[in-house]
Parts: C-alpha cells; structure tokens; sequence
C-alpha cells in the first residue's frame, strides 16, 4: 500500500497537512492541528451516536455486517454455539483463549461458588412492588452488589478483579431468578452448584417442591446455547456504556448496572420483549399487511428487525431459528412464530426494507423460544443481560488494560446563548410582557 496518510486541505486558509491512516481510522486528535489562527480550538468531528466513530481498539469480537459474520477471539459463533459451553465461551471471551482442562474445571467450580448472593439482597427483592419489572430490578440489584464487596473497587489488583469477576457471572442467574420469583410471588429457591449454569439458572426459576431441580436437557442446552450467542457484540449500545461508566474506574458491579440500564433500552436488549408485544398487538395473520403498512408510513417500528452492523441477516437470528425447532419439540410450537415467519417473508421481500438493509436481528426469534420455555415476556431482557454479561467483563478489563484509554468524555458543538446577565423576576416579568 502507498503512503499511509490523508493531504487535507483546508481552504479557509490555503493550509495543507498530513494526517496519517492506521487501522482505517485517523486520530480524531490529528484534526486539532487544522486552525484558523491562534485562537482557534482546532478541528473536531461531529458524530451523534457514534455513527462512524471507533472508541477502541480490541482484539474480542469481530462482526463484519456485510457478511453477516460474528466471531468471539476468532472463533465463528456458529461453532462455538454448536460445541461450546456459555462458561467456557465466557472464559474464552474474558482471558482471550479456550480454557484447558484444568483450568475450565477451576473456572466453573469458581462460578458456581460464588451463585449465594447476601441474605440482605432477599430484603431489597421484597421492597419493590409486586409487579416491578425483573429488568429494573436486575439494574437496582447487581449495582447493590457493590455495596456488599467494598474491596471491588481496587480494581487495579488483578487478583481482586478476578474474585468480582467469579461473583458477577455467579450471581446474575441467582439475582435473576430471584427477581423472577418475587415477580411470581413465590419463594426464593436457592442455587443448586451441581447443575450447569444454564441448569442452575432454571432451577432457580422453576423449582418448587420437588427437593433436586432436574432440568430438561434440551432445554437446559437451548438456554445455554442462547446465553453464548448473547454473550458479546462488540461495542453495542450497552457494552459503550459499561466501557464509558467503567472509565471513571468505579467498581465493576456499579458499571454493570449502567450497561444493564442501557440494555434495559426497547431499542436494545429490550428489543426481544418489544417483539412478542408487536406480535400481540398485531393479534393475527390477516393483520400482518396492515401493519407493515404502518411500518413503512412511518407509525412504528418492526421490532426484531434492523441493526447498525448488520446490513445482512444476524447470524445470531439464523442459529435462533433453528433451536427453536428443537425446543418446540419439546415445549409444543409457539403459534406466533407463523406470524414471525410471515413477518420476515413479507418484509425480505419489500423495497422498504430491502432498501433499508433490514434484516431480522438476534431478538427477532429469540423471544418465541423464551416464551414457549415458559419464561414471561419482562424477563426476556434479563436473559439477555445473564449472557451479556461476560462480555461486558471483557470489554471492561481490556479497556482498563488499555494504555491509550482514558476517562470517557466526549466533547460538543454548544448551540446556545452567547454571555447574557442575571435578570431579577421583576426584570423577567418585565421582558416577558
Ligand atoms: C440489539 O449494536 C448491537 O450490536 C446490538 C445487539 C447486541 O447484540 O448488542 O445486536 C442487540 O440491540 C439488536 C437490535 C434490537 N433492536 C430492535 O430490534 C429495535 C428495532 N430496530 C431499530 O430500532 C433499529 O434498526 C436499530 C436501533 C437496531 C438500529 O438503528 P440505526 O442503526 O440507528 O438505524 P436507523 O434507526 O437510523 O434506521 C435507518 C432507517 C430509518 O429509516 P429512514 O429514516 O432512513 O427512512 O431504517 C429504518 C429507520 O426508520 N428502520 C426501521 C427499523 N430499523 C430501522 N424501520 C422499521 N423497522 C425497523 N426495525
């Protein structure tokens, strides 16, 4: 390749410079050189939502949108989803390699001893109000967490990031079942740590008299295939937020509650539940038309579908679709998947959507599995939120190890007034008449 660099010319001044290209970025910071005279702040870019902007470089997840291609630490998620389990896939992402023998051995015995959450936690879970929504009560749970491990914010202590690292992925399913079961109204059932955690999580949520949870296998594997293809994406909206709250260098527990929060979003994570309620509101096939109509009028959105990456079909949703056939073999059809699958006929073959590069995205059939493996629709989310996870912990701890990050804080274009006086309200009142 030539010359690494871009000749910028600018021609409020005549001035030329050489900025140089690497990893087919230029250094945002490259561009305050360009001034107008000495007053001047100097270039900056302009980017709502980080529509064309990186704010990292990491060596985790690779998606190439065109292709629809995903990959955790190179591995296709397709193989990882047929082979692997969510712990080690959590391992693989979080230290950068598929565990050894030993060491996936100590890695889940790690996990699992650490699912008991503090008793104190069950009186936070009784305080919210009898139909609060899981998601939210996942947010205000695990950001508590940080007040029961003081320790967690030396977080520079490698030993010590590892120990929070076991207690996070630990308790998420013991904190999610636990907000399940309140939201049921029925008790508590505690961590079983000679289940898998897929295993675990289910006994948690649906173990009732009986005193050994067994969970159904296929469904027990279905749930843990789900948690690895939810386990990282990059940086989507919710990992931004667990890098940039991360960033100040608070505790992992409190920068996991600002990533849930984001997740939490209906845009986002919150996504897969918006999809069953479409599919609810849109009630029956001969409505399908109509709806889509009022989709492409601008009157909603079609949830499940679309992505800022993949402008091709998720191959997340691919995988999802076809363990839905294995789970319905079990749990009976969940007759809205006829509508989802109308849904998707209908818009991959309308301009509106084709034009737009919508395809469906991991929460467009994801929920049709949930809710067939009994789980209700506020929960969906805090599913995703269990796999996520991981990734966020990777993400956060490259972030932390990454010599060129520094405290988020975006600049802005200030719009508004120029230097004006205190006004006293007779004054106002005055100016207001
Ligand atoms: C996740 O980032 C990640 O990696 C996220 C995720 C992960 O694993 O972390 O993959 C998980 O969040 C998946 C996305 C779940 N959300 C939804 O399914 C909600 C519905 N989708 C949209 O809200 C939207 O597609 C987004 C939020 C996913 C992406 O939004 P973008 O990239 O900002 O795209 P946009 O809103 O600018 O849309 C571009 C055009 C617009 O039309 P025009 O203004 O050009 O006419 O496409 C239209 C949009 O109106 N559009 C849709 C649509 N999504 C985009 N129109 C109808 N239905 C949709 N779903």
């Amino acid at each position: 390749m030539g010359n690494e660099t871009l000749t910028i010319t600018d021609n409020r001044t005549g001035k030329t410079y050489e900025v140089p290209v690497q990893n087919g970025t230029i250094k945002a910071l490259d561009l305050r050189q360009i001034k107008i005279g000495p007053d001047d702040f100097g270039l900056m870019t302009y980017d709502p939502a980080f529509m064309n902007t990186a704010s990292c470089k990491s060596k985790i997840t690779f998606i190439d949108g065109d292709k629809g291609i995903l990959r955790y630490r190179g591995y296709p998620i397709e193989q990882l989803a047929e082979r692997s389990t969510y712990l080690e896939t959590a391992f693989l992402l979080i230290n950068g390699e598929l565990p050894t023998r030993a060491e996936l051995e100590d890695w889940t015995y790690q996990v699992n001893h650490h699912t008991i959450i503090h008793e104190n936690i069950k009186k936070f879970m009784d305080g919210f109000h009898y139909d609060a929504n899981p998601m939210g009560m996942l947010v205000g749970t695990v950001g508590a967490l940080s007040t029961f491990y003081k320790e967690a914010k030396n977080i520079h202590d490698p030993e010590n990031r590892q120990k929070q690292i076991y207690r996070l992925i630990g308790k998420m399913i013991t904190l999610a079942g636990f907000a399940y079961r309140h939201s049921r109204g029925l008790p508590f059932a505690y961590p079983d740590n000679e289940l898998s955690y897929a295993g675990n999580f289910l006994n948690m949520l649906f173990r009732m008299t009986e005193p050994k949870y067994k969970p159904h296998p296929v469904l027990e594997k279905a749930l843990d295939v789900l948690f690895i293809l939810h386990a990282d994406h990059e940086q989507n909206c919710s990992t931004n937020a667990m890098r940039s709250v991360g960033s100040s260098h608070v505790d992992p527990f409190s920068a996991v509650a600002g990533a849930a929060a984001a997740l939490y979003g209906p845009l986002h994570g919150g996504a897969n539940a918006e999809v069953l309620y479409m599919l609810d509101l849109i009630g029956t096939m001969n409505n399908i038309p109509d709806f889509i109509k009022s989709v492409k009028e601008g009157k909603g959105k079609l949830m499940g579908f679309g992505h800022r990456v993949y402008k091709n079909y998720d191959p997340r949703a691919k995988i999802i679709k076809h363990l839905a056939d294995q789970v319905f073999e079990v749990t009976g059809r969940n007759p809205k998947l006829d509508m989802a699958l109308e849904l998707e006929r209908i818009a991959l073959s309308d301009e509106y959507f084709i034009k737009r590069k919508l395809y469906p995205n991991v929460d467009f059939y994801s929920g049709l599995i949930y809710q067939a493996m009994g789980f209700p629709i506020d929960m969906f989310p805090v599913l995703f939120a269990i796999g996520r996870t991981s990734g966020w912990i990777a993400q956060w701890q490259e972030m932390l190890m990454d010599g060129e990050q520094k405290i988020a804080r975006p600049r802005q274009i200030y719009l508004g007034y120029d230097k004006r006086d205190y006004q006293t309200l007779d004054q106002r009142s005055a100016t207001a008449a």
